[in-house]
C-alpha cells in the first residue's frame, strides 16, 4: 500500500523504553512534545517480570508518533501495551515508528515448518497503527506484510554523516544484500564501493567467496544493515586485512551485537552504529532522517 505523509497537524511523541533517546531526539527535531511514561509499577515492571506502562500525559485527540524498536521480545510486549494505552486514551491517529524491526530477517520460510516471522509481527503490530515507518530493513519486501501504509527510511545517510570525517577510500558490502547500502554510503561519501559474496552456513558460520580487492594501504568501511553475531563483518575484515587494508571501520545501522560480537569485531579498528539500538558503538542518530520522512 502506498505511504501517505504522516504529519499534517500537531503531534506528540510517545517512546517506549527501547527507544527513549531516539524518541526524545525525534521530538526535538520535529519540535513537538514528548509524553512522559512510567514503565514500573514496582522496580522492573511487575514482580513476575511482566511489563508495565502508563501514560503520564494526555493523548486524547492527538496524532501520536509511537516509537519503539521490536527487540528484544519484552519490548514487543511493551509496544503492544503502549498501543492499547493509546487506543484506550483516545489517540486520534498513531504512526508507528519502528527504529529496528526485530524479526525482520526471517522474511520468508527458509525451511519447512517455519513461520514468516516478519509477517507474523507486521500483522499484529498494525493493530492500532494507521501507518508504519521503519529504518533500514533487511528486505524492503517485508513492508508489504503490513496492510496499513508502511515505508522504509534509510539509516545510511546517518552512517555517511559519521564516516564523512573518517577518510574512507572504499565502502564494502559484506554480502549481496548489503549492496544497496554500500552504493548509498559510497555515493554520499564520493568513495568507491564494492561487494562480497556470502553464503551463510548457520548463525555462527559464513563463507565469503575470495575476491581480490585494491585495498593495500587503504581505509575501508564495511557497511551493513545489522550486525548480530559479527561473524559476517569479522570474516570480511579478515579478508581485507590479508590483502593489506590499513584501516577497517565496521558501520551498521542496527547494532544488535549478540553472542560476543564486540569481541569478534576487534578484527576492525572501529565499530559504529546508530541509535536504533543503543550500545557502546552508537555514534550517530537517525532522528534527522526519520524526522524528514515524517514532515
Ligand atoms: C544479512 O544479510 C544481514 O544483512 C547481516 O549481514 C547479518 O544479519 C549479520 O549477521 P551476523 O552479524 O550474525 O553475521
Amino acid at each position: 500500500m502506498k505511504y501517505a505523509p504522516a504529519l499534517a497537524s500537531a503531534v506528540k511523541v510517545v517512546a517506549g523504553s527501547a527507544s527513549l533517546d531516539l524518541g526524545k531526539q525525534l521530538a526535538a527535531e520535529l519540535k513537538v512534545p514528548i509524553v512522559d511514561l512510567a514503565f514500573e509499577k514496582h522496580p522492573g515492571g511487575f514482580p513476575d517480570g511482566e511489563r508495565y506502562v502508563r501514560l503520564l500525559g494526555s493523548v486524547e485527540g492527538e496524532h501520536v508518533l509511537l516509537v519503539q524498536t521490536t527487540w528484544p521480545d519484552t519490548k514487543i510486549v511493551e509496544l503492544f501495551l503502549l498501543q492499547d494505552a493509546l487506543a484506550e486514551h483516545g489517540a486520534r491517529k498513531v504512526t508507528l515508528v519502528i527504529p529496528y524491526f526485530g524479526y525482520g530477517r526471517q522474511d520468508k520460510k527458509f525451511e519447512a515448518g517455519e513461520p514468516i516471522s516478519a509477517r507474523a509481527l507486521a500483522r499484529r503490530l498494525q493493530i492500532h497503527a494507521d501507518a508504519v515507518v521503519t529504518v533500514s530493513v533487511h528486505n524492503p519486501e517485508v513492508l508489504s506484510y503490513f496492510d496499513v501504509p508502511a515505508r522504509e527510511v534509510s539509516g545510511m545517510p546517518a552512517l555517511a554523516r559519521f564516516l564523512q570525517g573518517a577518510a574512507v577510500d572504499l565502502v564494502l558490502a559484506p554480502d549481496e544484500n548489503a549492496e544497496r547500502f554500500a552504493r548509498e554510503v559510497g555515493g554520499a561519501l564520493g568513495a568507491e564501493w564494492d561487494l562480497l559474496e556470502k553464503r551463510r552456513i548457520d548463525s555462527f558460520t559464513v563463507e565469503l567467496t575470495p575476491k581480490a580487492m585494491d585495498v593495500k594501504g587503504r581505509s575501508v568501511a564495511i557497511v551493513d544493515d545489522v550486525i548480530s553475531t559479527g561473524v559476517t563483518i569479522a570474516s570480511a575484515a579478515k579478508m581485507l586485512r590479508e590483502q593489506g587494508a590499513r584501516r577497517i571501520v565496521a558501520a551498521c545501522v542496527h547494532g544488535v551485537f549478540a553472542a560476543n560480537a564486540l569481541t569478534r569485531l576487534q578484527a576492525c579498528d572501529e565499530v559504529v552504529a546508530t541509535d536504533t539500538l543503543l550500545s557502546s558503538a552508537t555514534r550517530v542518530s537517525v532522528a534527522p532522517e526519520v524526522a524528514s520522512a515524517l514532515r
